[in-house]
């Protein structure tokens, strides 16, 4: 095997003392690296002649990308390492191609030390002393206030917006600046507002136990507005919020046969409007990354269809869906808030769980209007705005919800 000759920075040129990488070299089908702290790693050499992002191979990030992995053969050689000129690695490919890398992204593939999961803060009740809440007048107006409210969801999978005028132009105005809002079945933006015709739930004045909205679609809402426009204070109608990612660790650690049934057997959920609409999706109710980590919840009582499964598995998964819903009935577990007019709840439809008690619609007129922003579209305005307020927060790997 002829290896290429080691390149360590050269006489002549200046020593670049903060690189990362002192020195490569070919080593068999691999590129051993030497590091800065006295380290030696071994690098791919497959891997490092796809990371070229130069303009004949093209880059990922925008998309306008030539190179693909059939392109690079098993057997690719590296022919030369220069490592002379600080903040720059070239390497000349047995084709004679040459790429140019940034040290600290090859010293991040060695050490595995790509972004990180973020962790998410999980609650109970008491939320009500860490909720993040802001005035519509500054996240309308203000980037930085905006990413404020979105590190809030962020962390939290829910925020308190205040001040938010009743004009239907102004739910818009500010949900829109989380991202593009979903049309749905009921329009863009809709007003849920208590009558005795109601077609759905919450048009009632019944109380809801807390679910997560339309698990019946392969991929439910992301982000949901609440806008109170009308509520009936002193009479009912108390908001309940649940952290699911909460419940989903008291399962984990309680019963966690009953939490390993919910992430691996499919349940059906449905909703169908007789020659209008027929939605219908089995999916998980817990989705995990491949790490195990819980990344989105779907759950609401009301939808569950009849559930199919062998005599011998059924009770257990019957008393599964039994124990998350006492979970999230558990007053302990609920964050309780009665909205005024001009507040706005905003939450993450595939973490936070959203009931409210009964009301006296004999009293009062609920009106709350509500809209539905998809879940990347909530992520991408977070990490555009961290690469400007906070870059080091920009790549971590957020939890992708309710993804099967
Ligand atoms: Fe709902």
């Amino acid at each position: 095997m002829l290896d290429a000759p080691k390149h360590l920075a050269q006489p002549g040129h200046a020593v670049d003392t903060s690189a990362p990488i002192r020195a490569m070299r070919a080593e068999g089908g691999r590129i051993g690296v030497d590091l800065a702290d006295g380290r030696s790693r071994k690098l791919s050499t497959r891997w490092l002649r796809l990371a070229c992002e130069c303009e004949v191979c093209g880059d990922t990030a925008s998309g306008k990308r030539w190179l693909t992995p059939a392109d690079v053969a098993k057997a690719i050689h590296a022919e030369s390492f220069d490592l002379s000129v600080p903040g720059g690695i070239t390497v000349i490919w047995q084709d004679g191609h040459v790429s140019h890398y940034d040290p600290a992204v090859l010293a991040a593939q060695i050490d595995g030390s790509g972004p990180a999961p973020f962790q998410p803060q999980l609650w109970d009740n008491d939320l009500s002393q860490r909720l993040g809440s802001f005035a519509f007048d500054d996240v309308v107006a203000d980037d930085a206030a905006l990413f404020s409210s979105l590190r809030a969801l962020r962390d939290h999978g829910i925020a308190m917006l205040t001040g938010v005028p009743a004009e239907t132009e102004a739910t818009a105005r500010i949900a829109g600046r989380y991202g593009p809002i979903r049309d749905t079945s009921y329009g863009k933006v809709f007003d849920l507002i208590s009558r005795p015709d109601a077609r759905v739930a919450g048009e009632t004045a019944r109380a809801q136990i807390p679910h997560t909205d339309e698990p019946f679609r392969y991929s439910p809402p992301g982000f949901i507005f609440f806008h109170a426009i009308r509520t009936g204070a002193g009479s009912g109608g108390t908001s309940l919020m649940v952290d699911g990612f909460h419940v989903a660790a008291l399962m984990r650690a309680r019963t966690p046969d009953l939490f390993d049934l919910l992430t691996r057997h499919g349940v059906t959920f449905h909703r169908e409007h007789h020659g209008e609409v027929f939605f219908s999706a089995e999916a998980h109710v817990f989705s995990l990354d491949a790490a195990g980590a819980i990344t989105g919840i779907r759950y609401n009582d009301r939808c569950l269809a009849p559930q199919r499964a062998p005599l011998d598995q059924i009770d257990s998964l019957i008393e599964a869906l039994a124990e998350l819903t006492r979970l999230i009935c558990d007053p302990q577990n609920q964050f309780q808030h009665q909205l005024a007019p001009g507040e706005a709840l905003v939450f993450d439809n595939q973490r936070v769980l959203h009931g409210r008690t009964a009301f006296d619609p004999t009293l009062a007129v609920r009106h709350l209007r509500s809209c539905n922003i998809d879940r990347d579209g909530v992520h991408s305005a977070f990490r555009s705005l961290a690469r400007r307020f906070a870059p080091e927060e920009a790549e971590q790997v957020l939890y992708q919800g309710a993804i099967f």
